[in-house]
């Protein structure tokens, strides 16, 4: 199993962005970490980190052309308001899970409506970088359950 593990804006800065929010580990750090519990499924994980909207959407695109068999996705801040990205998700024929390190539902209102959580398989939130791999683990037996 080939998992993409797609992290947008910001997500690049994690151990030094708001460590009391999102803790002072690094996003190479939560790569290789997840590579390793994959191994341990043997699965695959390959990581994608973009700051740019499009970009996301043509690595969405990439994962299905490339025959991933899953997206692992912490979109950042297009959470809220990126229809584009809610659509590319859509348009293709890959499962997504929604992940984000911080729970949303306790803070700003604006990060409570998530406009891609509709077309992913589920959303996994608040439970720091283990939440990549809650989502790895759903996604595998989702996947499981598909075959
Ligand atoms: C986030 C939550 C978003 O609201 C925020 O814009 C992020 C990170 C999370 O992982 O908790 O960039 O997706």
């Amino acid at each position: 199993k080939k998992i993409l593990v797609l992290n947008g804006p910001n997500l690049n800065l994690l151990g030094k962005r708001e460590p009391t929010i999102y803790g002072n580990n690094t996003l190479d750090y939560l790569i290789e970490d997840l590579k390793k519990t994959a191994a341990s499924y043997g699965a695959v994980t390959e990581a994608f980190q973009s700051n740019h909207e499009g970009d996301l959407i043509d690595q969405i695109h990439h994962a299905e052309e490339e025959n991933y068999t899953g997206i692992i996705l912490n979109p950042g801040a297009f959470t809220h308001y990126s229809y584009a990205i809610r659509d590319a998700i859509a348009s293709v024929n890959v499962p997504v899970v929604e992940v984000h390190i911080s729970n949303v539902h306790a803070r700003e209102s604006f990060r409570r409506e998530s406009v891609t959580a509709p077309v992913t398989v589920g959303q996994i939130v608040g439970f720091g970088f283990f939440g990549y791999e809650l989502a790895l683990k759903a996604l595998l037996e989702y996947i499981k359950r598909g075959e």
